[in-house]
């Protein structure tokens, strides 16, 4: 080759590695989506903010204006940070992927295959983003604009961030601000957990910056409309520690520092060490003020799901203990998941009596007080759960203070019937059992009671709707996210109303109560339309609990109900009404809990006239 051929051989080459030197800014662009996906690029300059056992992250030398844009992202590859050291400043030529490992995942832009990697400088300054100082305060209503206002709108899933890819609103989207630091190394001042640490040790965090929905326990529930995007996912540490399993809902922890990465489907901060509690909450819930009149003018009421209840399940002492030294043993319990005698065990049994049995015999134990018990038992596995579980929900009552009133039990294929009185057919008997809306699930149990002193009956609708099984995550492409069978649950809302509608359309002052496990949100269409059908009103509603106050289970980021009380205007009218949460389980650290979901109580004047 001629000298001036080689010359001019290398002017166009570092002509075309200008050309080619795009920004950190510029591979993220403004979007979820990176313009550069599935380009190969060169002379990629950033300053190695962090190293992980699978890669490095890097941040811009050359940043720009636009909060929409990180500055930083993950270069990944297991060998690339070998010679590296945090500080340095380097180069290299990579391609652009977007990764995700599960197809309902917001995807991670990051670099692969990283090549020609150069050190530029070392021992360069890392600061980390403090924040909601050095970055926007994150969003605390909003997760997309994708989701219409509401994340538990319905219609679910009518569209993808990833296909949609929307210009990313940093200051209005929680999703869009956590995108927007994506490979970012940030601090998050004054932790507090959320809950209790995931199977994994993840614990969901929100810093000192501004929330929303902020409860008596110093933790996020959520509300109609805001579901707390501001808090985060702490997952693995970086340097190989690993996070506590004892943290627990409102425990304060040290600082944390770590780079912002979406991994298995959640906008996580990886720490570059393990999370320290530095003052745990209490988890000494208090029990309920409400103490029973011991007659009709004052009958107290516990609702309680005890999660998966067989006779030898360790927890039975457990939930017995809650129900006499917490709910001040109610007069009347709705109790949800009361498995068959042999548990999860497939052998056609569906009797519970010993379970039951064994329940009452604890309570009484414990306190000397005699429960008695109803329920129906279902078709072997014709009501979801565990298989050969056969849960079903029941009722424990006092019969010093209640009786069934003209007892006549229906068997598990028999409906109940609302009958001029108003009466039921059966007593205690299942609502519909046979309709569709039930199938594969539990059904309702209602029940008439007389109540000590009491001039006319009043009834009772136990419920426990079908859960949530094959939802999609807050943090999730699917926009709405996919709240899982919520069109079955509104189905079991509208003939679970209807029943009970009958009710007061023969007597619109009967004395109603409906409770149970819901397995849905005050303010998401299954309990809008419940309400709306049934003419019954939440407790919450009556009581005015304040919003950040109703919550009786955890899950992700939030506090949340899943447990509602509902009355008929009869009660819902009376001012001695009283309704209480007992936060005896979402406080606890993960060895205390007894199940998964939190009791209530209720005081009703369930007279009559
Ligand atoms: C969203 O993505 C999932 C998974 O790829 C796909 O099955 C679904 O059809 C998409 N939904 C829409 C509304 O495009
Ligand atoms: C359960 O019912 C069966 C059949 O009626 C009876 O033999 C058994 O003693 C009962 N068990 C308990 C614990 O009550
Ligand atoms: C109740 O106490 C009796 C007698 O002490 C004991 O045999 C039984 O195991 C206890 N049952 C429960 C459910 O705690
Ligand atoms: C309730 O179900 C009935 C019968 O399936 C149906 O006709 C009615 O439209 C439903 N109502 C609501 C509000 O969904």
């Amino acid at each position: 080759m001629k000298p001036t051929t080689r010359i001019l051989c290398l002017a166009l080459a570092s002509l075309q590695s200008l050309a080619a030197a795009v920004t950190i800014s510029e591979i993220n662009g403004n979007k979820y989506i990176s313009p550069y996906s599935g380009q190969s690029l060169t002379d990629i300059t950033g300053l190695l903010i962090a190293k992980g056992p699978n890669g490095i992250w890097i941040r811009s030398t050359t940043p720009d204006n636009d909060v929409a844009t990180s500055e930083a992202v993950y270069v990944f590859s297991s060998t690339v940070g070998a010679n590296l050291a945090v500080g340095d400043v380097v180069s290299l030529d990579a391609k652009v992927a977007e990764y995700r490992s599960a197809n309902t995942y917001i995807y991670l832009t990051e670099l692969t295959t990283p090549k020609n990697v150069k050190v530029l400088s070392k021992g360069n300054p890392v600061v980390p983003l403090v924040i909601g100082q050095d970055t926007l305060s994150p969003p605390t209503v909003q997760y997309t604009s994708l989701d219409g206002g509401d994340v538990y709108a319905v219609p679910n899933a009518v569209a993808n961030l990833s296909a949609v890819n929307p210009v990313l609103k940093p200051a209005e989207y929680g999703l869009d601000f956590w995108e927007s630091l994506s490979g970012e190394l940030v601090t998050v001042k004054k932790p507090t957990a959320a809950l209790r640490p995931t199977s994994y040790r993840d614990t969901w965090v929100f810093g000192d910056y501004a929330v929303t929905g902020k409860n008596a326990h110093g933790t996020l529930t959520m509300s109609d409309k805001d579901s707390n995007p501001e808090a985060v996912l702490i997952g693995a540490p970086l340097d190989g520690t690993k996070n506590p399993t004892t943290t627990k809902m409102g425990d304060l922890l040290e600082d944390i520092t770590g780079i912002v990465q979406n991994t298995f489907g959640f906008y996580t901060i990886l720490p570059l060490t393990a999370l320290k509690v530095t003052t745990p909450a209490s988890s000494a819930a208090p029990a309920t003020t409400l103490q029973s009149l011991g007659n009709c003018k004052g009958i107290t009421v516990g609702d309680y799901n005890v999660e998966n209840m067989a006779p030898t399940s360790s927890h039975v002492p457990k939930a017995a203990a809650h129900i006499v030294n917490f709910l001040k043993t109610p007069d009347l319990m709705f109790i949800q998941e009361i498995q068959d005698n042999s548990g999860a065990t497939d052998n056609g049994i569906v009797d519970a009596n010993a379970t039951l049995t064994a329940l009452v015999t604890a309570i009484k134990n414990l306190s000397g007080i005699v429960y008695e018990y109803a329920d129906i038992d279902p078709v072997s596995n014709q009501d979801g759960g565990a298989p050969g579980g056969n849960i079903r929900v029941a009722y424990l009552y006092r019969p010093e203070v209640l009786s069934l009133y003209n007892v006549n039990p229906g068997s598990s294929t028999e409906g109940t019937q609302v009958l001029d009185g108003p009466a039921l057919s059966l007593n205690p008997g299942r609502v519909e059992p046979g309709s569709t809306a039930w199938s594969a699930t539990r059904k309702p149990l209602a029940a008439q009671w007389k109540a000590k002193g009491g001039k006319k009956p009043f009834f009772t609708v136990n419920v426990h709707f079908s859960s949530k099984g094959g939802g999609t995550s807050l943090h999730g492409d699917v926009r709405p996210p996919i709240n899982g069978v919520v069109d079955r649950r509104i189905e079991q809302a509208n003939v679970t109303g209807s029943f009970i509608a009958q009710i007061l359309a023969k007597d619109p002052s009967a004395r109603i109560i409906s409770a149970g496990d819901f397995n849905e949100f005050a303010f998401v269409k299954p309990m809008t339309q419940f309400s709306a059908i049934s003419g019954l009103v939440d407790l919450d509603d009556v009581v005015s609990t304040p919003l950040p106050e109703r919550y009786t289970y955890t899950y992700d980021m939030n506090a949340q109900a899943l447990d509602h009380m509902l009355v008929s205007p009869a009660l819902a009218s009376s001012k001695t009404t009283k309704y209480e949460h007992l936060h005896l389980n979402s406080w606890a650290p993960d060895a205390s809990v007894v199940s998964d979901h939190d009791p209530s109580v209720a005081l009703l004047n369930v007279c009559g006239c």
